[in-house]
């Protein structure tokens, strides 16, 4: 097909053929934060930025309508050069589409716990980032969500959302959880959990923890030490740690940037203290979403080969899997 036609398709097919840019975005405040993120931040805070701008660009399939704004331009632009790209290549797999399905498993994930837990679950997200679940999901809305991560994000993040919301009784109004707390702390240093419990953290609350995105940015023995004093809230009160694993072949793409892997959460966990643990593969029938329908598409294929294998025999490929996991406990008189 000639690339004139192809391009054509592309936008006969394609909701986000053209990036359209949502008009708060052009404020001039808000380009000014941008201006900060692009110009000032290092690249683990603009880990953030990346993944709030592919929630955006997969609208079709992800409702964040605080996404583009937390994104900024520069994150929208690139990722959707990458799409279009993809999808001018007749790709597999377009860019984002882990994202997407990632997301989609998280927010299952979290409204099933929420509901099990009967509402009133607190939800706590290590390395929020620019996730805006608090602003988004109605099944939070008898629940405290707290959000950890870096000072300099938090503050960023709470400035674009008054820039977008506007005045404080109308960013309540647009809250679905039952309230949301910044939590400004280094998951690395020893004194984050105490930082949880100082800003409302109610340690006998059963308790949705959300680790997306952040464990293999963590040093090995930090992310044992973040997900031990997780595993030791099982024997207090009902407790669900939802997280994503990458696999050693993941992190070795970057190792300057990735390092905590596991190439079998589901024996390491039991083994930190969490006694129930579930394992999904991206594709699999739980985080699969109507996303992954080509067969041959490389998630399909990775799953149809054995977790020990480290190589793809048919072209020689790493075998670079993404994990979802849920883990949970509860003390012993508890059901
Ligand atoms: C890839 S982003 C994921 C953000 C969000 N969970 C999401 O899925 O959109 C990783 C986030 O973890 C945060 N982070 C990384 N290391 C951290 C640490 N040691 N302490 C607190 N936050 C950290 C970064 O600032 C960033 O916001």
């Amino acid at each position: 097909m000639a690339e004139e036609e192809k391009r054509h398709q592309i936008q006969e097919e394609w909701p986000w053929r053209e990036l359209k840019l949502p008009e708060q975005l052009m404020a001039e405040k808000i380009r000014t934060l941008h201006a900060t993120i692009d110009g000032e931040w290092g690249a683990l805070p603009r880990t953030a930025c990346q993944t709030a701008a592919g929630r955006a660009l997969w609208n079709h399939v992800i409702h964040d309508p605080m996404a583009h704004v937390l994104a900024g331009e520069s994150f929208l632009k690139t990722l959707h050069e990458k799409m279009k790209k993809d999808k001018l290549n007749n790709a597999r797999e377009v860019s984002g589409v882990i994202l997407a399905v990632r997301t989609l498993w998280f927010d299952s994930k979290i409204e099933a716990a929420v509901s099990f837990f009967g509402n009133g679950a607190q939800v706590v997200l290590l390395g929020a980032g620019m996730d805006a679940r608090a602003y988004r999901l109605s099944c939070l809305k008898e629940s405290n969500v707290f959000e950890v991560d870096f000072p300099e994000l938090l503050q960023m993040k709470a400035a674009l959302l008054q820039e977008a919301l506007g005045s404080a009784e109308h960013r309540k109004k647009e809250l679905k959880a039952n309230s949301v707390t910044s939590v400004a702390a280094d998951i690395r240093d020893s004194d984050w959990l105490e930082k949880l419990h100082i800003r409302g953290f109610a340690p006998e609350k059963c308790t949705v923890w959300v680790l997306e995105g952040i464990l293999y940015y963590l040093p090995h023995p930090n992310a044992i030490q973040v997900l031990q004093t997780i595993a030791a809230k099982c024997l207090v009160t009902r407790t669900v740690l939802l997280a994503d694993f990458m696999n050693q072949s993941s992190v070795s793409l970057s190792n300057s940037t990735f390092h905590f892997y596991s190439d079998w959460p589901e024996q390491l966990l039991p083994a930190l203290g969490f006694p129930y643990v579930e394992l999904s593969q991206i594709g699999d029938p739980d985080a699969h979403f109507g996303l992954l329908n080509d067969p041959q598409n490389l998630f399909n294929k990775l799953r149809n080969l054995p977790r020990s294998i480290q190589t793809n025999p048919e072209d020689g490929s790493p075998c670079c899997r993404l994990f979802l996991v849920e883990a949970s406990g509860f003390p012993k008189q508890s059901t």
